[in-house]
């Protein structure tokens, strides 16, 4: 059971430290489940301190596949391990240019318009330097709408899975108009679909050492439902990870399910 946290671009450098203090304050220190926060680059460090010599790891919200070189703006793998991160978020839909629910043109809001191809060389960058990356996939409202939810995941699935590895990995199932918007996806469905992505990934002879979550507005009232669903082995939050007591009671539900 995964529980994890996608502080997006909130927190500087002291309230990261602040909330990731709390978050150890507020769990047990044994859990059954795997607790990771993902803060921005620049609060890495803070977080790191906070939580040291307690269960919650690290992870960052997107790397570059290069290890080094002329790239403004970009961060490696190897800077990551650094710090102790040991996940990395890779092509979550903000990043792909996808958002779901919004009325601003798409030039405007594909700000990083990561393709599958990028996606690829991040995820297998992330392998390959001992990071377990949590690779996002998920249809947008009008995919789902126009029934192509599994043939979306899959192309993105192909792409990202296609070298082949044994090392472990994360998939978060993440339909693009489930996030932030408080619009939770059913959990029959989540559970529907985390099969259907367990199945594909499998079939693209990748290792078994892989889980699948659900994520997209996900807090501490619906957590459970999705929790305790067959095919939904954790949960990727956003919004309700940077409140301390909610992000606590989601863990505690993990904790309880993973037993
Ligand atoms: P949300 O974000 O929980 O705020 O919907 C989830 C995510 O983007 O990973």
């Amino acid at each position: 059971m995964l529980i994890a946290g996608n502080w997006k671009m909130h927190t500087t450098s002291a309230e990261a430290f602040t909330l990731a203090s709390r978050i150890c304050e507020s769990v047990h220190s044994d859990g059954a489940s795997e607790v990771v926060v993902c803060p921005p680059f620049v609060s890495m460090r803070a977080a790191a301190d906070a939580v040291a010599g307690s269960r919650i790891l690290l992870g960052a919200q997107t790397m570059f596949w290069e290890t080094q070189g002329a790239f403004t703006g970009e961060v490696s793998a190897g800077m990551l391990l650094e710090f102790g991160c040991r996940f990395c978020i890779v092509g979550h839909s903000e990043r792909r240019g996808r958002f779901g629910k919004s009325d601003l043109p798409a030039n405007l809001l594909a700000y990083f318009s990561e393709t599958d191809a990028v996606v690829a060389r991040k995820f297998s960058a992330a392998l390959g330097a001992g990071l377990i990356p949590i690779l996002c996939v998920g249809e947008t409202e009008k995919e789902r709408a126009e029934h192509r939810t599994e043939q979306v995941i899959q192309t993105q699935l192909n792409a990202a899975l296609c070298a082949g590895t044994d090392a472990r990995f994360v998939i978060a199932y993440e339909p693009v108009w489930a996030i932030g918007t408080g619009d939770v996806c059913e959990p029959d469905e989540a559970d529907r679909v985390c099969a259907f992505i367990r199945t594909a990934a499998k079939k693209a002879g990748t290792s078994e050492q892989f889980q699948v979550v659900y994520g997209g507005s996900v807090n501490a009232e619906n957590a459970r439902a999705l929790l305790e669903r067959e095919s939904v082995e954790g949960v990727l939050v956003g919004g309700a990870s940077l409140e301390p007591d909610e992000f606590s009671k989601i863990i505690a539900i993990g904790d309880e399910i993973a037993k």
